[in-house]
């Protein structure tokens, strides 16, 4: 199955990025929900590249032999600070968002490990089919 690369820079590139995740748990059978919940954390992983990262990243989705989706949404931003406090879902407010994005995309996720340093943020994900 085609894997897929898209960086991500404008936000025309979210919607192309949802596009190739769509199709790609299409051809693997994967339930309504477990698709809604992939597309939840794609949109909000990519969104916060472009608001919180210079606009300067990639995603890429590959597929894990027939049985789920391997997601990797990464940037050479600033890296992110109190990431405990965030993961927490706690919430951090602040004048662009609500501040649950990515504790909220780690819930919607069967794996999900983040590194981050000064150079940037990569973020690795897996959801499987039907667990
Ligand atoms: N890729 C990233 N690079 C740098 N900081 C980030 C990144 N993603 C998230 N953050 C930081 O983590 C905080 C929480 O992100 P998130 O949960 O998506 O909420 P929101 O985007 O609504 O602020 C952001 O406000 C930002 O400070
Ligand atoms: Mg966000």
């Amino acid at each position: 199955m085609q894997n897929c690369f898209v960086n991500i820079r404008i936000e025309h590139d979210i919607y192309l990025a949802l596009h190739h995740v769509r199709l790609m748990m299409d051809k693997l059978s994967f339930s309504k929900m477990d698709k809604q919940k992939v597309l939840v954390a794609v949109s909000e992983l990519t969104r916060n590249i472009l608001d919180h990262a210079g606009a300067n990243g990639s995603f890429s989705c590959e597929c894990i032999e027939n049985q789920g989706i391997r997601l990797i949404i990464q940037d050479s931003g600033k890296g992110i600070d109190n990431l405990h406090q965030i993961l927490s879902g706690e919430g951090t407010p602040n004048r662009r968002g609500l501040g649950l994005g990515l504790s909220g995309a780690k819930r919607m996720m069967d794996e999900f490990t983040i590194k981050t340093s000064k150079e940037g943020t990569t973020i690795v994900c897996v959801k499987w089919n039907g667990k």
